[in-house]
């Protein structure tokens, strides 16, 4: 396998610290640097393990300041990038959308000019992984149907409607200018290092404490849920083995409603925690609706199963339960919560 230096944008974040210690793991060769504004959801402490590693670095910088991001391929002749900073919280983009446009938006669109300039027009190779998601394509409303990748956009949110309006950027600067670019769409991830704004570890951390569950709704949302050692497998593969200018949809075909998924957490945290089976099931409470909250997704991954050869690996219990117990052990010293 040959050495690379790869970009991962958003490296301090949930899916890229997990996707920079999977690198460091299984790609040792390669060299990693991540570029990341530390906002809210990012920490650096995400990287400590992979920090004293030569092979790793990380540049605090916001992905919309052009002069920064020129820089940074001006010294660097990266062999690829991955693309994952972004605002990413729904509830968040529906108070303050414009955060959203600028990392989102503007912030694909600088990383786009500067690898064009700096690959495109040379041929100098890099390819461009856009990491997106499924909430592109808004909400199912039959049971039974999937998003495929020639699902019309739809989207419901300013946090997917930003989302969708980057995977047009980058379609289009594959096609205007021929840049490499490989788009993925993926669903719900779960796994350790996510920001505890999120379904599941709000779940774990007000169960540990032995608070009410919100739930909104009615609990009926169904969400697609995988786990992000799985989506991380994936992005590497579309890096090594995606066709140019390709979207491939990711995701385990394991959907849940919200109202299943919370009670599957609170038996995980009662039998990790060793409390009465049934305990934690009591604390759930149902809470008002979000606005223009999306009722179903589910993703069709069979095009890179069958072109790539890929498929999760972990199954969805084992996930959870590893999920649980990293955060029981982690979340005060990670977040002082
Ligand atoms: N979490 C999911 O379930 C999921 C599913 C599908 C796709 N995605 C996509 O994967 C990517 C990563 O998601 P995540 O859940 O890890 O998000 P996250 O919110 O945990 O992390 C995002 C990271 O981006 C950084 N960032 C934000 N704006 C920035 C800017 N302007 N400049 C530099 N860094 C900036 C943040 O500091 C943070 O470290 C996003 O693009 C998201 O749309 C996420």
């Amino acid at each position: 396998m040959d050495a690379k230096h790869v970009l991962v944008t958003g490296g301090a974040g949930f899916i890229g610290a997990n996707l920079v210690r999977w690198l460091r793991h299984r790609r040792p060769q390669w060299r990693v640097t991540v570029v990341d504004r530390l906002t809210y959801a990012g920490n650096h402490r995400y990287l400590e393990e992979v920090m004293d590693d030569d092979e790793v670095e990380l540049v605090v910088a916001d992905i919309a300041d052009r002069e920064a991001m020129e820089g940074l391929f001006s010294r660097s002749a990266f062999d690829g990038l991955f693309h994952l900073a972004a605002e990413t919280h729904v509830d968040r983009s529906i108070e303050r959308p414009d955060e959203f446009v600028h990392s989102n938006v503007v912030g694909t669109f600088t990383l786009l000019e500067c690898a064009r300039r700096h690959w495109g027009d040379k041929n100098r190779g890099g390819r461009f992984v856009h990491v997106s998601t499924d909430e592109v394509y808004g909400s199912i409303e039959e049971p039974g149907q999937a998003f495929r990748e020639s699902t019309p956009y739809d989207p419901s949110s300013p946090y997917s409607a930003t989302k969708a309006a980057s995977d047009h950027l980058v379609q289009a600067y594959h096609r205007t200018y021929g840049l490499d670019v490989v788009i993925t769409n993926c669903s719900n991830n779960f796994g350790p290092y996510q920001y505890p704004e999120k379904l599941i570890p709000v779940v774990i951390s007000a169960l540990r404490d032995e608070q009410h569950v919100p739930v909104y709704g009615d609990g009926g949302h169904v969400r697609d849920w995988l786990y992000v050692d799985d989506h991380c497998r994936a992005l590497v593969k579309v890096f090594e083995e995606g066709r140019r200018g390709r979207n491939y949809n990711i995701g385990a075909d394991n959907q849940w409603t919200n109202l299943e998924l919370v009670y599957a957490i609170c038996d995980r945290v009662d039998e990790v925690l060793a409390r009465p089976q049934g305990h934690s099931r009591r604390l759930v409470r149902f809470v008002a609706d979000r606005p223009g909250h999306d009722r179903r997704y589910a993703i069709d991954a069979s095009r890179i199963r069958r072109e790539l050869g890929w498929r999760p690996q972990i199954r969805f219990q084992e996930a959870l339960r590893r999920t649980v117990e990293w955060y029981l052990e982690h979340m005060t010293r990670v977040w002082g919560i």
